[in-house]
């Protein structure tokens, strides 16, 4: 069963480590992510954007492959079905749809909206106990047509927003989606340290996963990051190993085209970065 991201998050602040939020982009990532965080036994988020949802045919579609998984697989560690960067309609539809966890990403409106909306969104997930994230200054890079500049939030607003009750919340340090440009500065951990000083318990969470070096990862947590959102460093994987399949003429061996096949090697490889990300974010055996 689905659960809600609040205890799982709960208990890596206070144990000083981080569960991964991995998206999923179709069955074979689903499965990949879900065999993995049972074999080690770790918490995990499936995170879903609304792009992504649209491909897999809408969040029911979703709801219901994940759910079915679970069960036939005999997933017994916790997880959680988070909507990625959510629209205020797009949370909607993922409560309506049997999700556990949304993040509603108002960064984009002035903060008395971003404020009002989320009110409204945390008191819905708290009567149907689900999680919700929210975000003060925006994730730099482009995912799914969501663009942002990568600014710094301010610690006063985070404050601001994590007292509407929300589960957890994003703060932009500096962080990017998709691969770091050569001269990126790095996270601010001056930020993400004055963020911790004024939220507390509030578990906080890094965007922009992909291609963070292992050390930043390590003294981020050690600030107060509980959940680290990994999406493209799981695609370059699945890409690399496919493109080798191919370009091996792997494809053109006996039953070498069976989508079974074809489609295995990027599986495969999809398990063994997560696995590195969760043994880096010290959630292995936390489940
Ligand atoms: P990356 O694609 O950079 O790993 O970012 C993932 C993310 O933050 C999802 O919200």
């Amino acid at each position: 069963m689905l659960v809600s991201a609040e205890e799982m998050l709960t208990k890596a602040k206070a144990g000083r480590y981080a569960v991964g939020q991995f998206n999923i982009n179709n069955l074979e990532w689903t499965k990949a992510i879900l065999l993995t965080a049972q074999e080690l036994n770790s918490p995990v988020i499936l995170g879903v954007s609304e792009g992504a949802g649209k491909y897999m045919c809408g969040y029911k579609t979703v709801v219901g492959m994940v759910n079915g998984m679970l069960e036939e697989l005999n997933i017994t560690v916790p997880v959680a079905l988070h909507l990625d960067h959510g629209s205020y309609e797009g949370a909607k539809a993922c409560i309506e749809a049997g999700f556990s966890s949304i993040m509603f990403d108002g960064s984009h409106y002035p903060i008395e909206e971003n404020v009002e909306k989320t009110k409204e969104l945390v008191a819905i997930c708290k009567e149907k106990g689900m999680s919700i994230e929210a975000e003060v200054g925006s994730i730099g890079g482009e995912e799914d047509g969501v663009v942002g500049a990568g600014e710094c939030a301010d610690p006063d607003e985070c404050k601001m927003i994590a007292d509407l009750g929300v589960t957890m919340l994003a703060a932009g340090i500096g962080n990017i989606h998709g691969k770091y440009p050569d001269n990126w500065a790095g996270l601010s951990f001056e930020t993400l340290d004055a963020v911790q000083q004024k939220t507390g318990s509030m578990p906080l969470v890094l965007h922009g996963g992909t291609g963070i070096p292992a050390d930043m990862i390590q003294k981020a947590i050690s600030l107060g990051v509980s959940k680290i959102n990994v999406n493209t460093e799981c695609q370059l994987s699945f890409q690399e190993a496919t493109r080798k399949y191919i370009e091996d003429g792997k494809d053109k061996e006996g039953k070498g085209f069976d989508p079974r096949k074809l489609l295995a090697p990027g599986t495969e490889a999809i398990k063994a970065t997560v696995k590195e990300k969760m043994e880096l974010f010290g959630s292995v055996g936390k489940a």
